[in-house]
């Protein structure tokens, strides 16, 4: 039986996104930079990381409390084997209609037929920049930029019904790459969604300044093509969405920054190691991992963190981020 809740500011929990691991082969300069690598060697643990079992009991739970939608990520979620067994545990849960991934895209040629085969629906690969020595050094990654850029396109010939891909700006680091990306995927079913640097963690250095809000981005791609907004799937949707009206593609923006969600935030994360957030800029999570085995029990635990949820930390953040909170990073929680 599905039981509805709300948190404190009438909220209703629609969205888990499930961590599969914190490692990750990237490092990223705005998520895992590589001169604090350390930080991820000393705290991870993948001997330590919840089975396909557990994450499925949880959601699972989740499920009967309202969760219709589910996202894998990390750290890489590739890096996991026997992923696409996950998928299709997770799929078979009754009320999960929705079941997506967030990929570095590094592992996805060989691992695509079988991902889509297990009825994966849709997936978002992250691709700040189209210029192969840009892209090494914001990712900190050998590969070149085209194994990935092949392998967004191997998604387009796939039954997936979405393939989206994330590209974090950086303030005169990469939005030159604006238009080129969007050039790429002119005419195909890449919707590329750029997102406002944000304050994740505490080793990225972020400022202020390093953010190009929404509309300073929308005014360069307005001097491209002309766009018009358009609607989204989603009820509750992070991006906003935009059509070019010459009738080539859609893109979406994410401004976390400039213009904060939390209002509609129905989402949850489950980390790899067992951890709940009620928030992306969480400073702590709660252990389930003993309630695993016990359903009934987790859902109660599960109902009483949601129902005590107050954060909103997008609307808050000149106030919070000064406080030199010490948050929890992305890669451990999951994006
Ligand atoms: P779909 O609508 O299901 O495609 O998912 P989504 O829009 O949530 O997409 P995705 O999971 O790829 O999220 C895109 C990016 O938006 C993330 O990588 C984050 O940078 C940002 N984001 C997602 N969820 C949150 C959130 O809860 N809070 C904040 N502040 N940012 C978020
Ligand atoms: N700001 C904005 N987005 C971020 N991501 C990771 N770190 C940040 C950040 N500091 C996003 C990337 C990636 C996803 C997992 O999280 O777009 O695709
Ligand atoms: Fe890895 Fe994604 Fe973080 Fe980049 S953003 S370091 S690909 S987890
Ligand atoms: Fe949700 Fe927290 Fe992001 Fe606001 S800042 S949208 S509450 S995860």
């Amino acid at each position: 039986m599905v039981n509805l809740i709300t948190d404190q500011l009438n909220r209703p929990l629609h969205d888990l996104r499930i961590s599969l691991t914190d490692r990750c082969q990237f490092r990223c300069n705005y998520c895992l930079p590589a001169e604090h690598v350390d930080v991820m060697r000393q705290q991870s643990q993948p001997g330590k990381h919840l089975s396909f079992k557990e994450i499925t009991q949880a959601a699972q739970v989740f499920a009967q409390l309202g969760v219709h939608k589910i996202r894998l990520t990390g750290g890489e979620p590739l890096l996991r084997k026997g992923v696409p067994d996950l998928i299709r545990q997770l799929k078979n849960i009754k009320g999960i209609k929705d079941l997506a991934m967030t990929t570095n895209g590094s592992l996805l040629k060989a691992a695509l037929p079988a991902l889509v085969d297990a009825g994966l629906d849709r997936i978002t690969v992250s691709l700040d920049a189209i210029d192969d020595v840009l892209f090494k050094k914001i990712t900190g990654t050998q590969q070149s930029v085209k194994t990935i850029i092949d392998n967004i396109f191997e998604c387009t010939d796939t039954q997936l019904q979405a393939i989206k891909v994330n590209c974090v700006i950086q303030k005169g680091v990469n939005e030159e790459q604006i238009i080129p990306i969007l050039e790429l995927f002119k005419g195909t079913r890449v919707e590329v969604r750029f997102i406002e640097f944000m304050d994740v963690g505490n080793l990225n250095n972020w400022h202020p300044d390093m953010v190009l809000s929404t509309a300073a981005l929308l005014q360069k791609v307005h001097q491209y093509r002309g766009f018009q907004s358009t609607r989204c799937s989603d009820d509750k949707p992070v991006a906003h969405r935009y059509k070019f009206i010459d009738g080539l593609g859609t893109f979406g923006t994410i401004s976390s920054i400039s213009q904060p969600f939390c209002q509609d935030c129905s989402r949850v994360r489950l980390s790899a190691d067992g951890q709940i957030y009620t928030c992306l800029f969480s400073q702590h999570g709660y252990d389930i991992r003993q309630l695993l085995n016990a359903p009934t029990q987790l859902k109660h635990r599960l109902t009483e963190l949601w129902q005590h949820r107050s954060d909103q930390y997008s609307l808050e953040r000149m106030k919070q981020h000064n406080k030199q909170s010490k948050r929890i990073e992305m890669f451990v929680m999951g994006g």
